[in-house]
């Protein structure tokens, strides 16, 4: 796809769309055209139709209009649309195209969604990382699937950011949702960390702290310390943490998170982490993974 002649149409135009086609245009995209339902029925003075004008966007009444027009399609409706979406859009697509799903779906609906294209049009899987407002097209959009590259190809040169992550379907989405498992986590580790200490009246100190240990070192090293250091420590930490869970009941607060610390930490510990590396710290963390898989497949056998 020549990147002077690109061709980009976006089946939902919300929030994400709109920033993504207004930073487009701006750095010189033209011939953008947009479906979306209430696009479609708005009249004149819609805010919709300004947005779009302001963007240089052209809205268009269906997506078979989005097909005939452009040839890379971005489907940015809200996930649990993007079968339904990709199945009004299917009769309308060509080899020429490129169809590429960037709204936050599960892993299983963007393996179906590339099973539904084959052999009609090339199927990417994106997912776009981080809030659109803030950062508009700058913001990490990661991409995976065998047309993956030629997205990223088409769009960069325009200021997008993306990275492909691999020729699966899936991939990318999978990527943000595994991602949601840490730093959701780490939220709610927070509240239950902070509301005990709230309680305690030492919140403000403990804040203080923790983030004072976490700027103190970049993350890349404080998770390989975490991984790598709690497969060999396990056992001496579970002590530690049961003193922190009667503590957390003690002043009535939540322990939800705390219980499920102690019990990964027992399991690691059952599973002989620290003998299979012979009480060394790995220098990174791929082989602790591989031994909780392995350990885990031999308890299974
Ligand atoms: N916004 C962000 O910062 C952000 C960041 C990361 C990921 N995402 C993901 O990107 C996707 C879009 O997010 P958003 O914030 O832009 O959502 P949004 O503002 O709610 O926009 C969704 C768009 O999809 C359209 N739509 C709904 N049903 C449709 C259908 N059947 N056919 C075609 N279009 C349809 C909506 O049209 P109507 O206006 O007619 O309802 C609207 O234009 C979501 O999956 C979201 O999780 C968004």
């Amino acid at each position: 796809m020549e990147v002077d002649t690109l061709r980009l149409g976006f089946i939902g135009f919300g929030e994400a769309a709109s920033r993504f086609a207004q930073d487009l245009s701006q750095a010189g995209l033209r011939h953008i055209v947009a479906y979306s339902p209430s696009a479609a029925k708005a009249v004149l003075d819609d805010a919709i139709r300004k947005k779009a004008d302001d963007a240089g966007v052209e809205l268009l009444k269906t997506p078979k209009a989005v097909c005939e027009r452009a040839q890379l399609i971005v489907a940015l409706p809200p996930g649990s649309k993007a079968l339904a979406v990709l199945r009004r859009v299917r009769p309308h697509l060509r080899p020429h195209h490129v169809y590429i799903d960037a709204s936050t779906s599960s892993v299983k609906d963007m393996e179906q969604a590339a099973h539904m294209l084959d052999g009609v049009a090339p199927f990417v899987d994106a997912a776009v990382m981080d809030p659109v407002p803030i950062n508009g097209i700058k913001v990490l959009t990661v991409a995976s699937g065998s047309h993956a590259e030629q997205f990223r190809a088409a769009l960069e040169p325009y200021g997008m950011n993306i990275q492909v992550v691999g020729e699966k379907p899936g991939a990318a989405s999978a990527m943000k949702l595994l991602r949601s498992v840490c730093m959701k986590g780490l939220a709610a580790l927070l509240f239950e960390s902070l509301e005990a200490a709230q309680r305690y009246g030492i919140a403000d100190v403990l804040a203080a702290d923790m983030a004072r240990f976490i700027n103190g070192r970049p993350f890349e090293q404080i998770m390989k310390r975490f991984v790598c250091g709690t497969a060999i420590h396990s056992e001496r930490r579970i002590h530690e943490v049961s003193e922190s869970l009667a503590l957390l009941k003690s002043l009535g607060a939540s322990t939800r998170m705390t219980r499920a610390i102690r019990e990964t930490l027992q399991q690691i510990t059952d599973m002989g982490l620290r003998e299979h590396f012979g009480a060394r710290e790995p220098e990174t963390i791929a082989p602790v993974l591989d031994a909780i898989i392995d350990a885990k497949r031999a308890q299974r056998t």
